[in-house]
């Protein structure tokens, strides 16, 4: 069976952003592919971090995932620092991956800019540990964020290098972009992301989400109530389209542009409709959280199984390498 391979850093704190652009798609392609989800705490380590919390947050992170669909039965869940293999290929690659590579990824500029004080070689390593991850279960689809796809493509360019200097070995794996709707912050302006605190949690509670919403930035250009809307700028347009059914959004698509519908009632509809989904996942996250026991299994099972994968490989790699038989 195709083999897809995604990773998740363990934040533990999930967004709309982020369920909506990944995490439903990870749930769906559960159904056409072997899917392994890892909880990527080797990458949280490359800024700092706080070392109490990090065990907390990568079981709150594989809990939210499982809350929102993730079955462990019809996929791998596990955390990368459970399969040492990640890390061993990482080094592996290295070797292959020319600096300038690397020190051209938008993502590391970025990282290095916003942590001036600790620019670690882990930092800049972290597109090639990324390769690693998914090159060491031979994964052929990666889905992921427009931000990862030249992550993605750095994977492909290591296999490419590897398999013409060692043999054919790995295969080029694809990114797979969702085409969920990119939701912006509740500013309307960035990306909804954690750090610029312009997000919707994934378990927050109603009064809260309700909060956010209706302060909400809409269509900037709508002053009056009777002023028409543009939906296709407005972000809770965007809100409706991942939320709520097809043809509410079309009717509420209609009304705003004819003004016979105003901003606040139209965030009532979505307000409605998102709780109609993310209540359920609150819930399923709190039992669990309650009791952590299937989430801590669930773990367990996927780091077995993904060790023996990722032992196979690396059979393999250190085979073809010409390094000794241990
Ligand atoms: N870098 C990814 C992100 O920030 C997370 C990640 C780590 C990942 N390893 C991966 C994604 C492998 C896909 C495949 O979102």
């Amino acid at each position: 069976m195709r083999r897809v391979f995604s990773g998740i850093q363990p934040t533990g704190d999930i967004h709309i952003g982020n369920y909506v652009g990944a995490i439903r798609q990870w749930v769906s392609l559960a159904d056409e592919y072997e899917c392994i989800y890892g909880v990527v705490d080797y990458h949280a380590i490359t800024v700092e971090y706080d070392t109490d919390g990090l065990r907390q947050r990568t079981v709150d992170t594989a809990l939210i995932l499982m809350a929102c669909g993730l079955d462990p039965d019809r996929c791998h869940l596990m955390v990368q620092s459970h399969v040492i293999e990640h890390t061993e290929l990482g080094w592996i690659f290295n070797c292959l991956t020319p600096v300038g590579e690397v020190e051209r990824m938008t993502q590391f500029k970025d990282k290095s800019r916003q942590h001036k004080a600790n620019i670690n070689m882990g930092l800049m390593d972290y597109p090639v540990l990324q390769a690693a991850d998914i090159l060491v279960y031979k994964a052929g689809f990666v889905p992921v964020g427009e931000d990862q796809v030249q992550h993605v493509e750095l994977s492909r360019e290591i296999a490419r290098k590897f398999n013409a200097r060692f043999g054919q070995v790995f295969p080029e794996p694809q990114a797979i972009l969702s085409c969920a709707p990119r939701i912006m912050g509740t500013e309307g302006k960035n990306k909804m992301s954690k750090t610029l605190g312009n997000y919707i949690g994934i378990l927050e509670d109603e009064s809260s989400v309700w909060e956010k919403l209706r302060t909400a930035v809409t269509d900037v250009a709508r002053v009056r109530r009777t002023d028409a809307g543009n939906p296709e700028i407005c972000n809770i347009y965007t809100m409706h389209r991942a939320f709520s059914p097809d043809q509410a959004a079309r009717e509420l698509d209609k009304g705003c542009r004819s003004a016979s519908i105003g901003c606040i009632d139209c965030k009532r509809v979505l307000f409605k409709n998102m709780m109609a989904e993310l209540t359920p996942i609150r819930e399923k996250a709190l039992s669990l959280k309650a009791h952590p026991e299937p989430v801590l299994d669930a773990l367990h099972q996927g780091a077995v199984v993904c060790r023996r994968f990722a032992a196979e490989t690396m059979e393999e790699v250190r085979d073809v390498l010409g390094l000794l038989k241990g």
